[in-house]
C-alpha cells in the first residue's frame, strides 16, 4: 500500500482529483485544510486572522506529519506545504509526490470568486498568484515523484496520468 500526495497551487485541483484518485483505488482520502477545519472548528480564513499564517503553518505541519505515517491514504496538501524545508523532508522521505501543474491563467480563473483563501484575499490577486507561482513552482517540481500536466483542466485526465505513472 502507498501514500499518495499532492502537491501544487491554490485552485490546481487537488481535492477533486485526489478524491476521485482514491474512489477508483479504494484508498482513503483526506484534504489538510478539511481536516484542520474539522479539528478546530472553524475555517482556514478564521485561523489566519486569529493565529496569523503561522499559526496555520504550525498545524498545516503538524498534520502532515501525523498523517504521512499512514499508507493506503491520498493526501491532498494545501498549496503553501512546501514552503517549510522540514515538510519536504517529510514529503520526499514518505510519500509518492505529484505535482499537479497547472497554468497561472487557469489558476486565476478557477479561485476569483473563491472568499476562502486569505492569501488572494488582495488588490491585485491575479499578480499575487504569478509571484506565488515563480516562488514555489521550483519547490513542488523539488519534492515531486511524479509531474502532472494539469493544463486542459481535466481531473479525470489528471487521474489517468497518474494512475500510468504509478503502475
Ligand atoms: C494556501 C492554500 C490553501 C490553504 C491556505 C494557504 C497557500 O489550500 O492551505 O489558504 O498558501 O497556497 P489550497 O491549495 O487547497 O487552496
Amino acid at each position: 500500500m502507498v501514500l499518495v500526495v499532492l502537491v501544487g497551487m491554490m485552485g490546481a485541483g487537488k481535492t477533486t482529483v485526489g478524491r476521485e484518485y482514491a474512489r477508483r483505488h479504494q484508498m482513503r482520502f483526506v484534504d489538510c485544510d478539511h481536516e484542520i477545519e474539522a479539528r478546530t472548528g472553524v475555517k482556514v480564513p478564521t485561523i489566519f486572522e486569529i493565529e496569523g499564517e503561522a499559526g496555520f503553518r504550525r498545524r498545516e505541519s503538524q498534520l502532515l506529519d501525523e498523517l504521512t505515517h499512514e499508507t493506503g491514504l491520498v493526501l491532498a496538501t494545501g498549496g503553501g506545504v512546501v514552503l517549510d524545508p522540514a515538510n519536504r523532508a517529510v514529503l520526499t522521505a514518505r510519500g509518492i509526490v505529484v505535482y499537479l501543474n497547472v497554468p497561472t491563467q487557469v489558476l486565476w480563473e478557477r479561485t476569483r470568486n473563491d472568499r476562502n483563501r486569505p492569501l488572494l484575499q488582495v488588490s491585485n490577486p491575479r499578480e499575487r498568484i504569478e509571484s506565488l507561482f515563480r516562488e514555489r513552482d521550483p519547490l513542488y517540481r523539488a519534492v515531486a515523484d511524479i509531474i502532472v500536466d494539469g493544463g486542459r483542466g481535466n481531473p479525470g485526465g489528471m487521474v489517468r496520468q497518474i494512475e500510468k505513472a504509478i503502475q
